[in-house]
């Protein structure tokens, strides 16, 4: 990641794994995050799939951030990710994608993979400053807009990174063009 441990590490920050009891702050988060916002049932679909995992992020007591990744065979695909809007730029989003980061060299993974929508700027900035890169745009994403998502990578340092915005068929390789 582009932040040093050193920097972003808080120690009153607690990651975890998210339990059932989190879920009505994750949906007030979620809520409060996104126009179109997953529901609780979502959630637990995507829960319930065993290649899926949450986490959250605790300060004092309270939830302030949660994610949801999916496991690959060499990489990590984030669904879902939020920060709660009064916590926002203090550098909880940075500690969370640091240790999902960690996780890849743990479990031997070399990538992390998301979408985000062209209208999410913040996002699309955030994602860029802990050490993203754009691989592509994905037409016509959703069904809830006309929007486009743009693809976006992290790679491992030591791992071999392609170069961005290379031919469509790198997207097609991923898999995406059926993705849900
Ligand atoms: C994107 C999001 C998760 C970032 O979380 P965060 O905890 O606020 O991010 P951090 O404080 O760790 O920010 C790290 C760096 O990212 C960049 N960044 C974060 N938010 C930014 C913004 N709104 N505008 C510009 N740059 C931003 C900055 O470089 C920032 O460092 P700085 O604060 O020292 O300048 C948060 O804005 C959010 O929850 N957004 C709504 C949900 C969402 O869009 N999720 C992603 C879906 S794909």
């Amino acid at each position: 990641m582009a932040f040093t441990r050193a920097q972003r590490q808080d120690a009153t920050i607690q990651i975890r794994w998210l339990i059932r009891r989190d879920m009505p702050d994750v949906l007030s988060i979620e809520r409060g995050s996104f126009e179109y916002a997953w529901t609780e049932e979502d959630f637990l679909c995507c829960l319930r799939q065993r290649n899926c995992i949450g986490m959250v992020a605790e300060r004092d007591g309270h939830i302030v951030g949660f994610m949801i990744y999916e496991l690959h065979k060499s990489r990590l695909r984030l669904l879902n990710f939020a920060i709660d809007p009064q916590a926002r730029r203090q550098g909880i989003g940075a500690q969370m994608m640091l240790r999902l980061a960690d996780k890849l060299s743990q479990q031997r993974r070399r990538e992390i993979i998301l979408e985000v929508r062209e209208t999410n700027l913040a996002a699309q900035l955030f994602f860029r400053a802990v050490g993203f890169v754009a691989l592509g745009v994905l037409r016509d994403r959703y069904d809830d807009t006309t929007e486009d998502a743009y693809l976006m990578r992290y790679v491992l340092a030591d791992a071999e990174i392609a170069s961005p915005f290379t031919s469509g068929n790198r997207i097609d390789e991923y898999g995406f063009s059926d993705a849900a």
